[in-house]
Parts: structure tokens; C-alpha cells; sequence
């Protein structure tokens, strides 16, 4: 029998793509989500592209154990994925007490039903914001975290500290908790067949989506934030990860779990390429792939922003046999096909 994993956060930007990989790869997928960052787009989609009209889908608020109980009653979970959590850097600065309410309960609870339910493999989709403005480049797992620059930055440090604890706590009780946290780089781009995507809300705060919207004409022009960083263009640096890429190191992670290959009960993996790409090179590269002539202007840095982060994916690639595989060209080309896509 095929093993079953519960994506919460599962119709989000993210969790979209990680259930059409786990679906590819055999697994059965049971999708949490309350709809309260997107909305049924992409599970739509996620139907159409996997021709599966069957799974289940439950809108829930994960902050409501008794709602999160439920799934586990009705569902033997081999692994959860979790997603469902607050991402706007920002806001998180502003809202704080909404950001460590909903990101910290929402994960406790399905640590909880976890356990429970008799325990199980969590994968917690962590960030490398958790590297904040890192020393040495690339980082590895081994380079430390620093202090995060924001509410929203910090609750991934303290939920990457919960699995640990619970792991660990539940290494010697009947309801074992095996874990993973995956800190992402900066993930981008859509699903090959243009049908799922991101789809912020509002004015995007991350670039790539800017820069569709602005091609398209939905934004007037690109902010560029900072070109007086001391990189070699002045823009800062970041490890652009194809979402499908990203999405394939999930499926990598959740067998790894359930094969029982894990080194220890808790592990931490890089996902990035291991590429520095400059913001501005980003923008060049866009323009080339999408034949459209952004407009942009330079303006002050941005609060908050490392100059540059970039992954040693080495371990993942090692370990989880996993590489990421797309070029920047075409994940982008995806973002356009995308963004093309809403607009019809
Ligand atoms: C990338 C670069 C901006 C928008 C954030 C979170 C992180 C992670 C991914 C999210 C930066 C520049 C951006 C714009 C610009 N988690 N930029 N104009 O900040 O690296 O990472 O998203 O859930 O935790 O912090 O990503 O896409 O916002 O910015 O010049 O309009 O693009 O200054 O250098 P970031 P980003």
C-alpha cells in the first residue's frame, strides 16, 4: 500500500507543486489548507495536471487541533509536510503577535496530533532567512544561524527547534516523531505546465512576481532595491531555486523517511543550487527569455535585506540524491508562462 502524506499549506504556492511531485512519485496526498493566503487556483490546478479528482482536501485552520485531530482520525499519516504558515517579511514586522500565534500553534498542533496518532515523519519547510547575513559563502548546515531579522524569520529558527526537541523527546516513548527541516533559498518560477504558480496577494514583496506583474503591465515599473552593495553589478545576490527543483527535494526527503536511510532522528538540509544569481542579472536575464523591455529604477536598499546568501547544496545533493536541475532561463520562462496564463 502507498504511503500517505499530509500537505498542510497544501493549495499554497509551495505546497502546490511538492503535492503534484509526491502524487508522481506514488505517494498519496491528503491536502490541509484554510485558503487564507490563496485560493483554489492551484488545487485546481493540481488536479488537472495530476488528472486526479479524488483528493482529499480539507479546509481547516491548523491553529484548530480538534480540526487537525480529525485528518489523523480519518487518515493513517505516514508524514506530514508542513506548509501552513504566515511568509510576509514585513507584515511579520508589524504583526508580530499574529505571526508567532499562527506559525508556532499551527505547528504545534500537528506535532501534537502526530503524536498522538502514533507518531510519524514531519518535514518542516524552513528557510535559509535563518542564516540571516552570513559570514563565510556559501553556507553548509554547519554554518551557524543568527539572530533573525524579523518575527517571521524568527519563527522558522524556533520551529526548526521544536521538531528538534519533539524528536528527541519522542526517540525514547511508543509515538516516535522522526524530522527534517529544508531551508529553502529563494524558491521560484511555476509548474512546466503553466497551471499552478504563485499568486501573491496584492503588491508582491518578492522580485520574481514583481517582475511578472510589471512585464505584464499589471505594475508600472520595478524597484530595485540598492545598487550599492559591494557585489560586483551593486545588487544583492540570492540562490534562485526552481520550484519544481525544490518541490523534487521534498519527494527525496519523504523517501529517505520512510526507507529509514535518516543518519539521525532530526536532519537539516540546504535546498538551494548552490548559484549566485544578482538581482540585476535576474532582471537581464528576464528581459532576454521573455523578449519584454522591463522598466526599472534603481532605489534605496531595502530594509532588512542580506547583500547576498547563496547554498553548498552538497549534503542534499549527497545525501537525498538530489540535485537541482532547471536553469535560471527556464524557470523564469516558467514564471512569464505563468503570469501569461492568469492574464487570459
Ligand atoms: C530578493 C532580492 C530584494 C523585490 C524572502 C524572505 C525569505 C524567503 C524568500 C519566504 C532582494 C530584491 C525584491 C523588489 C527588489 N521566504 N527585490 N525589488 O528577501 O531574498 O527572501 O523570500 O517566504 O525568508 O526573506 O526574497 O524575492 O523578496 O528579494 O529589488 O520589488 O530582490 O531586495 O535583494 P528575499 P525577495
Amino acid at each position: 500500500m502507498s504511503k500517505k502524506v499530509l500537505v498542510s499549506g497544501g493549495a499554497g504556492y509551495i505546497g502546490s507543486h511538492v503535492t503534484v511531485e509526491l502524487m508522481a512519485a506514488g505517494y498519496e496526498v491528503v491536502v490541509a489548507d484554510n485558503l487564507s493566503n490563496c485560493d483554489l487556483t492551484c488545487f485546481e490546478g493540481v488536479k488537472k495536471i495530476t488528472g486526479r479528482d479524488d483528493i482529499p482536501f480539507y479546509q481547516i485552520d491548523c491553529c484548530d487541533y480538534v480540526s487537525v485531530d480529525k485528518v489523523f482520525t480519518e487518515h493513517k499519516i505516514d508524514a506530514v509536510i508542513h506548509f501552513a504558515a504566515f511568509k510576509a517579511v514585513g507584515e511579520s514586522v508589524s504583526e508580530p503577535i499574529k505571526y508567532y500565534s499562527n506559525n508556532l500553534v499551527s505547528f504545534l498542533n500537528i506535532l501534537e496530533a502526530a503524536k498522538n496518532h502514533g507518531g510519524c515523519n514531519v518535514l518542516f519547510s524552513s528557510s535559509a532567512t535563518v542564516y540571516g547575513e552570513a559570514k563565510d559563502l556559501p553556507v553548509t548546515e554547519q554554518t551557524p544561524r543568527m539572530p533573525a531579522m524579523s518575527p517571521y524569520g524568527n519563527t522558522k529558527t524556533m520551529c526548526e527547534d521544536i521538531l528538534r526537541d519533539v524528536v528527541y523527546a519522542t526517540s525514547t516513548q511508543d509515538a516516535v516523531i522522526k524530522g527534517i527541516a529544508l531551508r529553502y533559498f529563494n524558491p521560484i518560477g511555476a509548474h512546466p505546465s503553466a497551471l499552478i504558480g504563485e499568486l501573491p496577494r496584492g503588491v508582491p514583496n518578492n522580485l520574481v512576481p514583481y517582475i511578472t506583474q510589471t512585464a505584464i503591465g499589471k505594475r508600472e515599473c520595478l524597484s530595485i532595491f540598492g545598487n550599492d552593495y559591494p557585489t560586483e553589478d551593486g545588487t544583492c545576490l540570492r540562490d534562485f531555486i526552481d520550484v519544481t527543483d525544490l518541490a523534487k527535494a521534498h519527494v527525496a526527503a519523504v523517501a529517505r523517511m520512510f526507507e529509514g536511510r535518516m543518519k539521525k532522528g532530526y536532519e537539516i538540509f540546504n535546498v538551494g543550487t548552490g548559484r549566485p544569481v544578482s538581482v540585476y542579472e535576474l532582471v537581464t536575464k528576464f528581459e532576454q527569455v521573455s523578449g519584454v523591455k522591463l522598466d526599472y529604477k534603481f532605489v534605496a536598499r531595502r530594509e532588512g535585506d542580506v547583500m547576498a546568501l547563496w547554498a553548498d547544496p552538497t549534503f542534499a545533493n549527497r545525501e537525498l540524491g538530489w540535485k537541482a536541475e532547471r536553469t535560471i532561463e527556464e524557470t523564469l520562462a516558467s514564471a512569464w508562462a505563468w503570469e501569461k496564463h492568469l492574464a487570459e
